[in-house]
């Protein structure tokens, strides 16, 4: 969590930092900060809650001066006060410096500090790294940070300042993400891409350990032992117009109506001429592939509701078991996994730390690990044995919307190869299947091109705290998360269950006051639905349905009706998600909420 950016050029660096750091607002936002080396002093401001804050603070009191670091933060450790807020100094107020990532042995290192005559004056991780610098420093800033991160446990990207260094910046990493811009007679860092797009699209990465020392037309990166090393160096094909709202009120609208493009990207070269569909990042024989007994999908949030759409679809097509597992559980449960079980971890950051946990979990106990992510070269792709990509663009929406169909895209990419290596399918079912599955993007087109029926149902639910999604089969999935994008963005409350397990309990809490939102397109549990539908009508339920153009019957069960083009069953899950996206972005909005930036969340969960 939390985004960072360094700036060395001709440019005023609170500019640039600033810019940088509302791009990088979707890691965290509760406090933000900027430090400038201004002439002969080091000038700091920090400010509580969003940005605006600090860009006013600075509106009202220019800082001047060409080298500088920013952060935004998302607070792991300490509340979000000024004084918690990055940037932190040594005593001496000559050493500033910003962190993204988690310091596990802060405790020990504080109290050694404090015993040596350190000062400390927040209650955070970060500001230990600025002392240990200070007592480490002898004349060279980037030896003093290789002393001092090799005494750091856990993770960090780093960005430091010295007054005594007054043309450069020293960048670090470990465990977190961190990217240098290359510009002409400029050089940025920063915690991803968004930030340096302004200024360029030649960037470099660092690798775990390195350390970089910038200035406007150089940088030096070393290993953690002071070994020179060469940093690989990629071309950025997206630009700024991707990373903005492109006349969207909001990224995650812009996002919603991304998903026909992120889809079909996802999809592209996935079926070869031969008829076979094209997978070979999973980088297995068909023997290996044959020798496979068993699935096993970790990941968390939105991504887990994509595993639990794959769960179906593998289960169905490959005729291979399948269990999905949340991870932070999964980390801790000695799991069942073995080299004759294949592990997908599902995570669109590529950062979420209990999904890398449970993938170094899994390739310890011998499984083969693919990972599915939206992020080029994040945590995840080199932790992995293979990597299939969601080729979405940037998502700075925090709810996930467009990595999420495109993880299903991909899933659904996956169960069909599992399926064909298997010799489960017959080829002319997994052709058929294919050809559904690339016009699933014109479906979702159709449905966003008109969505007033669902922006005058969102106006009737405004005001309501608590409801219940259901639906049965993969409508289950799409109900959790319909469920979870109206909780995470609308704060209401609403809880989503499989339609038959209504009567066990979540019955007793409908009435009048708790709309049923219910996954009910056409499939073979349809008659089902509707039975669990009149269920809740009886009990005074208002009710939501998602269900297939041309049903009319279900106007009778539903004070409203979001309708989707018809699709075979196992290709819902795509199109029954994207009303029920819309639906909490138009209750959301109505109800004043900020869709792109939630209260207590982040784009990448980077703790436990
Ligand atoms: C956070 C985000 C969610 C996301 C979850 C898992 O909670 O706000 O949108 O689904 O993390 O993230 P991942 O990057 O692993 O998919």
């Amino acid at each position: 969590m939390c985004g960072i950016v360094g700036y060395v050029g001709p440019r005023q660096a609170t500019d640039v930092l600033l810019r940088g750091l509302a791009r990088l607002e979707y890691r965290g936002y509760d406090s933000a900060g900027v430090a400038i080396l201004s002439g002969q002093e080091l000038d700091v401001a920090r400010r509580v809650g969003k940005l605006v804050n600090l860009s006013e603070a600075v509106r009202a009191r220019p800082i001047v001066g060409g080298v500088g670091i920013g952060h935004t933060r998302w607070a792991t450790h300490g509340r979000p006060t000024e004084a918690n807020a990055h940037p932190h100094t040594d005593c001496l107020e000559r050493i500033a410096v910003v962190h993204n990532g988690i310091i596990e042995n802060y405790v020990a290192l504080r109290e050694e500090l404090a015993q040596s005559g350190h000062v400390l004056r927040s209650e955070t991780d970060t500001e230990t790294v600025a002392h240990l610098v200070e007592s480490y420093y002898e004349g060279n800033l980037a030896t003093a940070v290789r002393k001092a991160t090799k005494r750091l446990d856990g993770s960090y990207g780093l960005a430091v300042v010295h007054l005594d260094n007054p043309d450069s910046i020293v960048a670090a990493r470990r465990d977190s993400p961190l990217i240098i811009g290359v510009g002409s007679g400029e050089n940025i860092v920063a915690s991803d891409i968004p930030a340096v797009l302004e200024y360029t699209r030649d960037v470099l990465s660092l690798e775990d350990g390195w350390v970089a020392t910038v200035t406007a037309d150089s940088v030096t990166v070393t290993d953690i032992d002071g070994k020179e090393v060469v940093p690989e160096r990629m071309y950025v094909e997206w630009d700024l117009a991707a990373a903005e709202k492109c006349g969207y009120e909001d990224f995650m609208l812009k996002e919603i109506h991304e998903q026909p493009t992120a889809i079909r990207e996802t999809l592209r070269g996935r079926m070869g001429d031969d008829g076979t569909i094209q997978l070979s990042e999973l980088e297995m024989t068909p023997a290996e592939v044959a020798a496979i007994d068993r699935v096993f999908i970790l990941a968390c949030g939105t991504s887990y509701h994509a595993g639990v759409v794959a769960k179906t679809l593998i289960e169905q097509w490959a005729r291979m078991p399948v269990e999905v597992d949340v991870s932070s559980e999964f980390r801790y449960r000695n799991p069942i996994v073995d080299d004759s079980t294949l592990v997908v971890a599902i995570t669109q950051s590529g950062e979420t730390a209990d999904t890398l946990a449970g993938v170094r979990e899994a390739r310890d106990r011998g499984a083969k690990v693919i990972s599915i992510t939206n992020v080029v070269g994040s945590r995840v792709t080199r932790e992995s044995d293979g990597v299939i990509y969601t080729h979405a663009g940037p998502e700075i929406g925090v709810a996930a919307t467009k990595t999420f169909t495109a993880q299903i895209a991909a899933l659904t990419v996956l169960a069909l190869k599992l399926a064909q290596a298997k010799g489960a399918l017959e080829q002319n079912r997994i052709e058929r299947l294919w050809e559904e599955l690339t016009h699933v993007p014109d479906v979702v087109e159709a449905i966003l091109a008109d969505t007033s029926e669902l922006e005058e149902c969102a106006a009737e639910y405004t005001n309501v705290h608590s409801s219940l999604f259901i639906g049965r089969g993969i409508g289950v999935a799409i109900a959790m998360e319909g469920a979870l994008k109206l909780k995470e963005i609308s704060y209401i409350h609403a809880e989503a269950y499989a339609a038959g397990e209504m009567k066990h309990g979540p019955i007793a809490l409908i009435t009048e006051e708790v709309p049923v939102v219910v996954v009910a397109n056409q499939g073979h549990t349809y008659e089902k639905v509707v039975s669990n539908v009149q269920e809740v009508r009886a009990r005074g339920a208002r009710v939501i349905a998602v269900a297939t153009h041309g049903d009319e019957d279900i106007r009778h069960h539903a004070e409203h009706v979001l309708y989707v083009p018809a699709t075979s069953e196992s290709m819902s899950a795509i199109p029954t998600t994207v009303p029920l996206q819309l639906l909490s972005y138009h209750i959301a909005k109505l109800r004043g909420c900020n869709v792109d930036q939630p209260r207590n969340l982040a784009k990448s969960v980077t703790v436990e």
